[in-house]
Order: structure tokens, then C-alpha cells, then sequence
């Protein structure tokens, strides 16, 4: 015999109905904590030299809803912790095709060097910004099932490179973020001083 079994109908359906809720919100909860413990966790970088144009192009292969162009800029190295700039580009690129889909338009990702950093950007067709005041609110979400963790922690991991990330609606439409980065310093050891070429003599 079920628990059910001698339940007036109402009865059951209210607690079907309870229990749907309840499951609704654990789940939603779960997301939640899982998302707020990754913000929390954020490891301090583990540095490395990383080639951009290599970078890039293996990441961009990870998106599959759509084929993201890539516009290669300059040969650019930058100091980085790979791992964490995967998550950080795989965030922003996320981003960029979840907003294209809705106007079957496309995403690119070309980059430059400027001053002494690398200027890496993700352009899309989507709709644009309409509210760029709480973007990197962390769990602010437009999109029903959205975590509101991306831009945030893709921020914290640029600034902990030394960085920054931003996000502007393109003239054009469509949105464009701006991941910038300190490029690699050349080595010291074989950069010539002038103490070290009268050293030499
Ligand atoms: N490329 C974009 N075009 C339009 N809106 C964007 C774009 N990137 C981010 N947003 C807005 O910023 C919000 C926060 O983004 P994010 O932190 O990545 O969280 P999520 O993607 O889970 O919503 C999104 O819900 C969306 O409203
Ligand atoms: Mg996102």
C-alpha cells in the first residue's frame, strides 16, 4: 500500500504541488552555492608565458552552439594563469553567442597591443546592453536559469592578472567586451643594461 493510498485526491495534489516547489527551490539554491563558493575560491594565479593567438584559437574551438571568427591581431604574449583565462574567455564568449542566438547574428574576437597591454575583444550581434549599471553585480542575471557569476568573477580574474574587463554596446549593435592585460615583460636576464655592457667592457 502506497503513502498515497486513502489520500483524498486535493490532498495530493497540493502536496505534488508542494514538493514540485520545494525541489524548484533546492535546485535553484544549489546553483546558487555552487556559483557563490567558485566566486569565494578564487586561487591566487599561477603564472605562465601564454602565446595569444594559440590561446585563443583553442578556446574559441570550445564553443560549439556557433562558429566564433577569430580576427588575429599581433603576435602577443602575456604572463598568465591559463586555467583561470580559459574560464574568463569561456565566460565572455558564452556571453556573447547566448545574445547573438537570439538575433542569429555572429561573435568575433580580435585583439591589439596597446602601451605595454593586450587588448583582447569579444564582439557580438546580439541586442546590446540595456543596463549596463549592475553588469558585474555578482548574481545579477537577465537570462531564466542565468548564475549572474560570469562577468564578475571574469573581472576578478583580469584584476588579478593585473587587468581589467568591460562591456559596452557596439554603434553598430551588439555588444563588445574588452578584456585588457599587461603583455609579458621581456626577460630581464637578456635585455642589455648599460651597467652590464661597461660591466663586459
Ligand atoms: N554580450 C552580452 N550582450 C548582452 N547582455 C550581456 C552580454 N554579456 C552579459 N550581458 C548581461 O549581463 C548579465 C550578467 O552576465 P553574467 O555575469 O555572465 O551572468 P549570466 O550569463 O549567468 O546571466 C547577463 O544576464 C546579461 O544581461
Ligand atoms: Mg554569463
Amino acid at each position: 500500500m502506497t503513502l498515497a493510498a486513502g489520500l483524498p485526491g486535493t490532498l495530493i495534489a497540493l502536496l505534488v504541488f508542494c514538493l514540485s516547489i520545494i525541489a524548484t527551490r533546492s535546485e535553484a539554491l544549489g546553483r546558487f552555492t555552487a556559483a557563490y563558493a567558485r566566486l569565494a575560491r578564487l586561487p591566487k594565479p599561477t603564472f605562465e608565458p601564454v602565446d595569444v593567438s594559440t590561446f585563443v584559437r583553442r578556446v574559441v574551438e570550445l564553443e560549439t552552439r556557433l562558429s566564433v571568427a577569430v580576427r588575429p591581431g599581433p603576435s602577443a604574449t602575456i604572463d598568465a594563469d591559463r586555467d583561470q583565462l580559459e574560464q574568463l574567455l569561456i565566460n565572455l564568449l558564452r556571453n556573447a553567442v547566448d545574445a547573438t542566438l537570439q538575433t542569429n547574428g555572429g561573435v568575433a574576437v580580435e585583439w591589439t597591443k596597446r602601451a605595454g597591454f593586450l587588448d583582447l575583444y569579444v564582439d557580438d550581434d546580439g541586442h546590446g546592453l540595456a543596463d549596463t549599471a549592475n553588469l558585474f553585480v555578482p548574481f545579477f542575471t537577465t537570462k531564466p536559469g542565468g548564475s549572474g557569476i560570469g562577468l564578475v568573477l571574469s573581472r576578478q580574474i583580469a584584476e588579478a592578472h593585473g587587468g581589467s574587463v568591460t562591456l559596452e554596446s557596439r554603434e553598430t549593435g551588439g555588444c563588445r567586451a574588452r578584456l585588457r592585460l599587461p603583455l609579458r615583460h621581456p626577460d630581464p636576464q637578456r635585455v642589455p643594461t648599460v651597467a652590464g655592457v661597461l660591466r663586459r667592457g
